[in-house]
């Protein structure tokens, strides 16, 4: 078991749990409103890449997509954007909620604008989970989950008109391998998907520190060396085989797979999906279950649609691909300061 996060011994993990520390009350307004925002990006997004800008005023916060953070590879509609967007979405109405700040919000075509007023402190224990969630690419132990937490789990996605199909059964899963391994493989074989991966990755502590963002290595549990060796080496052992035998290790290692299908295939629907997933991600970080995504059949474009016949929802869009379990706990992904999202 990976114990990193909780005896911090490097730059990275000092930086991690700077950012996670919890949320502070404060009486000035404008502090207040800050903290909500640093709430905000601790939310999941694609290739942490933090495609996302927050305008202040004093009883709003306007949130705005970052495209020239786009993955335009690996998420060609933007699909991923919207998604990532509801997720910090989530974060910040339950953040601002605790601080007796409740929320209304309109969703445009071009952001989404969140108004406050003011009311009673509503603490939730999905607050906390807020600082300790992570996408946790690890083995599970394998255990299976009780029907009551499924059940907490299934209640804490059904928002925003979106469904969340659960898989348990080991044929099941196994039908998800299938599918994961053939769209991993298609994608490692595009050389266009790989380069941008790599753009995103951080291959060591002072890269992943000094840009506060992208797929740190360590986060992934995987050993740090300087780009210039990591780089490299990453040409040469990167290898569709044995992605794909990681990934099938993963899911026979976890409870249940959940796959998150929005209303319909917009943006609206995919911020809607976005909610519903990181509800549904802070409330199993609370039961004390990870999560992981293995999206990898929904981005690969031939993979997508005999997916969905297969899941038996047609020609709906499933958005999300998600295996759950108990296990260990990794080194925290980073974030980029406030400051550099406010404006
Ligand atoms: C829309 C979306 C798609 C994602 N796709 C993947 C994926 O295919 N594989 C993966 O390992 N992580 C995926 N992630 C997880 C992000 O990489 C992760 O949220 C980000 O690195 C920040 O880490 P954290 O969630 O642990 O804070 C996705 C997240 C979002 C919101």
């Amino acid at each position: 078991m990976t114990t990193a996060a909780c005896a911090p011994t490097n730059h990275f993990e000092l930086a991690a749990r700077a950012m996670r520390h919890p949320l502070r009350e404060s009486a000035d307004p404008a502090t207040l409103l800050q903290e909500i925002v640093r709430c905000a990006t601790l939310a999941p997004n694609g290739h942490n890449a933090q495609p996302w800008m927050f305008e202040l005023s004093p009883d709003q916060i306007c949130i705005r997509p970052d495209f020239s953070r786009r993955t335009p590879i690996a998420d060609p509609d933007d699909h991923h954007i919207w998604v990532s967007l509801g997720c910090a979405t989530e974060n910040l109405v339950i953040a601002a909620a605790a601080l007796g700040k409740h929320a209304d919000i309109e969703v445009g075509p071009h952001n989404i604008q969140v108004t406050f007023h003011r009311g009673p402190s509503a603490p939730s224990p999905l607050v906390e989970a807020i600082f300790q969630r992570q996408c946790t690419r690890a083995d599970f132990d394998g255990q299976p989950l009780s029907n009551d937490v499924l059940k907490d789990l299934q209640r804490a996605a059904d928002r925003g008109g979106v469904r969340l199909l659960f898989l348990t059964e080991r044929t099941r899963i196994e039908g998800v391998i299938e599918y994961v391994t053939r769209a991993n493989s298609a994608q490692m074989r595009d050389q266009a998907f790989i380069s941008e991966l790599k753009h995103w990755i951080r291959f060591d502590d002072h890269q992943a520190v000094s840009t506060g963002d992208g797929l740190a290595t360590r986060s992934s549990g995987n050993p740090t060396s300087p780009p210039w060796i990591g780089g490299p080496f990453f040409n040469l052992f990167f290898r569709e085989k044995s992605e794909n035998d990681r990934y099938a290790t993963q899911l026979r290692s976890s409870a249940a797979v959940a796959v998150f299908v929005g209303a319909r295939s917009d943006p609206a629907s995919w911020y809607e999906v976005g909610r519903a997933y990181e509800h549904f991600a802070l409330t199993a970080t609370a039961l004390g279950i990870r999560t992981a995504f293995v999206n990898q059949p929904i981005e690969a474009p031939a993979v997508r649609s005999p997916f969905s016949r297969w899941l038996g929802i047609g020609s709906q869009r499933p958005d999300l691909v998600v295996r759950l379990g108990r296990g260990p706990q990794l080194p925290y992904s980073l974030r980029r300061p406030i400051a550099a999202v406010i404006g």
